[in-house]
């Protein structure tokens, strides 16, 4: 939710800045794309040369080729998701301050804003603008006009404000010098060799460095063309070791494909490998990425709480099914924003799991908080390196998708279940749930999975092809039971996101208390079958439910196991997806929903990497 890119590098103006900072932000737009702006410092010493605009990234660059900006020695670059205040120019960052001297950008919400903006105006400050941001930036330039520096100036402002924020501003005094502060929102410093780099995440500056460091919560960093200075608010220097990013600007292009949605669902077969790889130690024990829960405290957990949201959370309902299958350990799946505001029954035996491809979305910061307030151990299952929810997390387990850059997620949802899986499968080695051979053959179980879902998307043509001819469609309805309900739900959520088309996802058996007076003539349904050879009952109550919808006019689109003989008889079509364990057949027929979100929302002409009103992100409550 807002991408956030600084840049320092040389004495003399140059074109680099600039360069740097519109390359960062063309790779953080999934972040936002309500509107974009780039602020740079050139040999002005009283103004910084700016420009912004409404709407996608390309906007502002049609505008700076048109109207060029000085060359500089620094420069900040901001996109933006809208909150305070309309995607218009006025809104859009950078917002200047002391006549143009500073600028500054931000990502999250200075919950304060409106009493500082009271006192400011007392002052005599004009505002030009509707956010929260433009608070910052008079705030900031009242103290550097007390002679105080850019850094000074912003460790004694951001102990004023409130809320969420990750905050970058130069001063055109201070030509080699970016300086960042954070708050609950992300960010994170690129090493260079005389140069270094500011993002809301590595994407922004992975091109240039893959050597990175975290800026913490309630920090500031000062970053000059030779050095990077961190402090907390109140100025303490803090040593801070950098990581190694392990993968390249490769993995965040497209690799040939169209969109980076297309490529993020090839991906999965590498996502959901890598995922798994090496996990196990020879004892036959989880490998964590990091942290630890003491395995006497694993032993002893009565009950276990999922929090997430969106795409995650559908990931936590899948692993629910497993770990109470494999574990006997009661699992709840809580959406991470109703969590908090329901009193919870969380206590030291309770082991929470916060999944989050990000690792940065507010609502599941604020309920991991909650939950370890509590004294819950937590256990992160996190996509990005070093996020907060990493970090914070007793525990940490990633998923090795690589970037996820399209704003749905896809490969991300794929290895998150994986990742569930694999705690699950620790979880009832360690307390004796399952045998060694057991736990191996689980293991071997998933180890087949990437070669399957190869094949699905091999054989996703049929779905295509379906996906096209429902551009005007105005509903469509999923059904799934046991582990197919949560990978209806996100059918749905993807057709949703990408094809702006109601869908709703529905338990099958639920279907005749209510759902079923939705059907009507010519309405496509979209069930995943159970698979025949799990409780056989479970696959001829579904098989019910497709003749039920179907006598009453609607088209039936099933999604089978091959070889699974009776479903062609009750469908319009039926798309197969390989054979596997029952609890593992998400990884495979989730995959067909999700081609055909894509292929229905390209034929619709939508931008499928990023749809409306969406973030990749959401760093705010
Ligand atoms: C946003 C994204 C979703 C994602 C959800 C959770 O709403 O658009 O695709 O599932 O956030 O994000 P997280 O990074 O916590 O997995």
């Amino acid at each position: 939710m807002c991408g956030i890119v600084g840049y320092v590098g040389s004495d003399a103006p140059g074109a680099r800045p600039q360069g740097v900072v519109m390359g960062g932000l063309a790779r953080l737009e999934y972040r936002g794309y309500d509107s974009a702006g780039i602020a740079i410092v050139t040999d002005d010493r009283e103004r910084v040369a700016m420009s912004k605009k409404a709407g996608k990234l390309v906007n502002l660059e049609k505008h700076l080729a048109e109207h060029p900006l000085a060359a500089g020695t620094a420069a900040i670059g901001h996109t933006r998701w809208a909150t305070h205040g309309a995607p218009t120019d006025a809104n859009a960052h950078p917002h200047l301050a002391a006549a143009g001297r500073i600028a500054i950008i931000h990502n999250g919400i200075i919950e304060n804003f409106a009493a500082l903006r009271a006192e400011l105006q007392d002052e005599g400050v004009e505002f030009l603008s509707e956010t929260d941001t433009e608070v910052a930036g008079h705030l900031l330039a009242r103290e550097v006009s007390t002679g105080r520096s850019l850094a000074d100036a912003m460790r004694v402002i951001t102990r004023r404000l409130e809320g969420a924020f990750t905050l970058l501003a130069v001063d055109a005094r201070e030509p080699r010098t970016v300086v960042g502060a954070r708050r609950n929102s992300p960010l994170v410093i690129g090493l260079g060799e005389g140069e270094n780099f500011l993002g809301s995440d590595v994407v922004a500056f992975i091109e240039h460095t893959r050597t990175a460091l975290e800026l913490h919560q309630d920090e500031v960093v000062e970053i000059t063309p030779e050095r990077v200075t961190i402090t907390d608010f109140s100025g303490f220097v803090v040593d801070r070791e950098p990581y190694h990013v392990d993968w390249d600007a490769s993995a965040a292009q497209k690799g040939g494909f169209a969109t980076f949605m297309e490529k993020e669902i090839h991906d999965q077969p590498t996502a959901v490998a890598d995922t798994l790889r090496g996990r196990m130690d020879e004892h036959g024990r989880l490998q964590l990425d990091g942290g630890m829960i003491h395995e006497s405290i694993l032993n002893s957990i009565d009950k276990i709480i999922v929090i997430a949201c969106g795409t995650a959370a559908y990931a936590g309902l899948v692993g629910r099914y497993a770990i109470e299958h494999w574990c006997r350990i009661p699992v709840e799946v809580e959406l991470a924003h109703e969590f908090r505001y329901r009193d919870p029954v969380v206590g030291v035996r309770t082991l929470v799991v916060a999944i989050s491809q990000s690792g940065e979305t507010m609502d599941t910061i604020m309920a991991v908080r909650h939950a370890q307030q509590q004294g819950a151990p937590v256990i992160a299952i996190v996509n990005s390196q070093g996020s907060t929810i990493a970090r914070e997390a007793d525990a940490v387990l990633y998923t090795r998708a690589g970037p996820e850059i399209a704003v749905a997620s896809t490969k991300a949802f794929l290895a998150q279940i994986t990742a569930v899986y694999l705690l699950g499968i620790y979880l009832a080695e360690l307390r004796g749930n399952k045998f060694p051979d057991e736990i191996e053959a689980l293991l071997d179980q998933l180890d087949a999975i990437p070669a399957k879902i190869q094949r699905v998307l091999d054989t996703s043509e049929a779905i295509r092809e379906v996906a096209r001819t429902m551009a005007d469609e105005r509903t469509v309805l999923f059904l799934g039971r046991h582990v197919g309900y949560p990978v209806a739900l996100e059918g749905a959520l993807k057709l949703k996101e990408l094809a702006y088309i109601h869908a709703e996802g529905f338990a099958a058996g639920e279907l005749k208390h209510g759902p079923i007076a939705l059907v009507e003539e010519g309405l496509p349904v979209i069930i995943v079958l159970p698979s025949p050879r799990g409780r056989e009952s479970l696959h001829s109550k579904v098989i019910s439910n497709v003749q039920e919808v179907r006598a009453r006019g609607a088209r039936t689109f099933v999604i089978a196991e091959e070889g699974d003989t009776e479903a062609a008889n009750y469908a319009e079509q039926v798309f197969f997806v390989p054979s596997a364990p029952v609890l593992m057949t998400p990884l495979l027929s989730v995959v067909p929903l999700q081609i055909f979100a894509l292929e229905l929302a390209a034929a619709k002409g939508y931008d499928v990497d990023q749809p409306r009103n969406l973030a990749k992100s959401v760093t705010v409550e």
